[in-house]
Order: structure tokens, then sequence, then C-alpha cells
């Protein structure tokens, strides 16, 4: 069983690398993001404020673990409100508990979204390396400069044709990262075995590629 932690702050390119390692080793994905992501909408479209701890509570205990594809596939949950959302429901001990047991069971039997089994797992998240999986084969935490990382969202959000203001993305990133890297449980931040990667001046592809050859290194010794 192979599992691969990914870990770095908002906008530092984890997902797409994550996705690309997964598809490359034929390995099951979780967005570990998007299960904060889905507790936060429950939370606000139940007319709550994201940070209400019996409504988070409530919706992470019940997040449907056989539904992992159309949680993460849900585009609805990917509106910049959700991501400062579930950076605040994030901060909840026992929602982080919740979704420890849930991310924990998934790199255990990792499955494919089709419900087959996976010879191993690629997690992208904030505490992937530190907590959910620190025997992880290989871990990985991505940085950038705040203002790459601001440049790429709200590029993101313009070809996606949503409104926003260079000078807002900025702000919410440097916010989010605050909040992330200063809570209480589970701080974002590199496990001490954890290959850093600053991704400020390298293309998706350079990224993918210094990653993958850390990757085969590992697996070869497997
Ligand atoms: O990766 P993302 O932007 O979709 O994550 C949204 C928020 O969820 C992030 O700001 C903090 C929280 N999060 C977390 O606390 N731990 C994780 N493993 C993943 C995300």
């Amino acid at each position: 069983m192979i599992t691969v932690a990914i870990d770095g702050g908002a906008a530092t390119g984890k997902g797409t690398l994550a996705q690309r390692l997964a598809k490359a080793y034929d390995l099951a994905y979780l967005d570990t993001g998007a299960l904060y992501r889905a507790v936060a909408y429950d939370v606000m479209n139940a007319g709550y404020e994201a940070d209400n701890e019996e409504m988070a509570i409530k919706s992470a205990l019940a997040l449907p673990a056989d539904k992992i594809g159309q949680i993460q596939s849900n585009p609805a949950i990917r509106d910049e409100k959700y991501g400062t959302g579930a950076s605040k429901v994030s901060q909840i001990p026992a929602v982080r508990q919740a979704l420890l047991d849930f991310q924990r069971r998934f790199a255990e039997s990792p499955c494919h979204t089709d419900g087959t089994p996976a010879k191993g797992a690629v997690l992208d998240g904030r505490d992937i390396g530190t907590v959910i999986c620190p025997n992880a084969d290989l871990k990985v935490f991505l940085t950038a400069s705040a203002e790459i990382r601001a440049k790429r969202r709200y590029k993101e959000l313009q070809l996606r044709k949503i409104y926003a203001i260079y000078e807002d993305v900025l702000s919410d990133v440097i916010a989010r990262d605050k909040r992330d890297s200063e809570r209480k449980t589970a701080a974002m931040r590199p496990a001490d075995d954890a290959f850093v990667l600053d991704t400020s001046d390298l293309t998706p592809d350079e990224v993918f590629t210094a990653v993958a050859e850390r990757l085969e290194q590992k697996m070869c010794g497997k």
C-alpha cells in the first residue's frame, strides 16, 4: 500500500499535483479540503455562520463515505465563500476529529471513485503528513509567495467567469494561511520529513516531475 501526503497553503498547486500523481500511478485520490468545504456548505446553506459548532459537528459526522466522488466534484463548494467557511469550520476540534476518522479510513482502504479498491492513495490538505498519515511513504509540502498564489487564484476565477478583485483575493489568501497555520489543532506545517517545494517559479509539469521522481525512488525501495 502506497500513501502520498501533499500539504500546503491555498493555491499552491496541491490539488493539481495530487490529481496528476493519482492518475499516473493509479492511486485513489482524496481532496481533504473538499470535506471541510462540504461541511461549510451545509452549515452556511442551512442559514448558520460557518463557525456554528453544533451544526458543523453534525454535518461532519454525517458526511457519507460512499459519496466521496460526488462531494469532491460538486462545483458549488469551490466558491471562495466556502473556502473561507471551510477554514473557519476547520478550527473546531470535534469537526477535525470526525474528519480525521473519515480520512484515515480512506487512506487505510483506498477506493477509486467507482468503488474499486486501489493499491494506495494520494491525499491533499493541510495536516496529512503531520496528523492524518504520519507514516505516509512520501510527504510533500508545497509553498509559493502569497502574491503568486493570489494571481493564480484570480486567473482561475476569471476563467470561471467569477467576478473578483485581485486585492481581495490576495487578502483572502493571506488571512486563510494565517488562520490555518495558527489554529490550535493540527495547524498547517510541513512534517519534519517532508519534501518542501517552493512552486513560485515552477510550472505544474516541473512540480509533477520533481515529486514523481521522489515517489518512484520510494516505490522502488518498497
Ligand atoms: O484546500 P482547500 O482550499 O479546499 O481547503 C479549504 C480549507 O479547509 C482550508 O483553508 C483549511 C481547511 N483544511 C484543513 O483544515 N485541513 C485539511 N486537511 C484540508 C483543508
